[in-house]
């Protein structure tokens, strides 16, 4: 099996794992894996019932299938966090319950947790809303995640990257955990904050564990 297999079944396994998870729901998400100046992604209108390894479109940082597949149409938000972040190998994007609700109140999530801090920050930001599938959602996704791991795409839902298919999942999976435990807060009293201080600490902690 050559790497390129691999990369499909990765992939697979993950979209797989995003429906049994609950962060996607018919076609709401896609996820796809950086292969040098190329990238893998799930195809537009993908369903975890029905979605392949043979499936996933390998396409150029345009968007262009070698084969003439379509890829996701947001390829463009996938591209534009692969050029910016060398760092970043895979990419994961979901319409999840709780991501969706945070980012209709357009505000970021706040340092209501330490855990927020393992995104790179002390909040989690939170874009304008931008119509979905265009290079302008790109761009704003690109601001929201510098020096981040996800960020909430506004009235949309939510983009995480990370070195790893499985970093990119994790980060989405703990992102929409957070929402909902922040929305919960929400609901039991007024929610106390973490200081700047007590963010970079735990940022620091996070730099080294795991
Ligand atoms: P695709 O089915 O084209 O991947 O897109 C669905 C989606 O998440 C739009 O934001």
């Amino acid at each position: 099996m050559n790497s390129l297999d691999q990369i499909r079944r990765d992939l697979c396994q993950t979209y797989v794992a995003m429906g049994g998870s609950g962060l996607i729901f018919l076609a709401a998400g896609n996820v796809s894996a950086r292969h040098g100046e190329r990238m893998l992604i799930s195809p537009a209108g993908a369903s975890v019932a029905s979605i392949t390894p043979e499936a996933f479109v390998e396409c150029d940082f345009a968007g262009s299938a070698t084969d003439g597949s379509k890829p996701s149409s947001e390829w463009a938000m996938h591209s534009a966090i692969y050029e910016a972040f060398p760092h970043a190998h895979a990419v994961v994007h979901t319409h999840s319950n709780y991501c969706v609700a945070m980012a209709a109140t357009g505000e970021p999530l706040p340092a209501f947790h330490y855990m927020v801090a393992s995104f790179g920050g002390d909040d989690v930001r939170c874009t304008p809303y931008v119509p979905w599938a265009t290079p302008a959602l790109a761009k704003a996704a690109v601001v929201a995640l510098e020096g981040r791991t996800a960020c909430l795409l506004g009235n949309h839902g939510m983009i995480s990257h990370g070195k790893s298919l499985l970093a990119a999942f994790n980060a989405a999976l703990r992102l929409e955990t957070l929402c909902m435990q922040y929305v919960l807060a929400r609901q039991a009293g007024v929610v106390r904050t973490l200081s700047a201080e007590h963010m970079r600490a735990a940022n620091t902690r996070y730099a080294s564990y795991g």
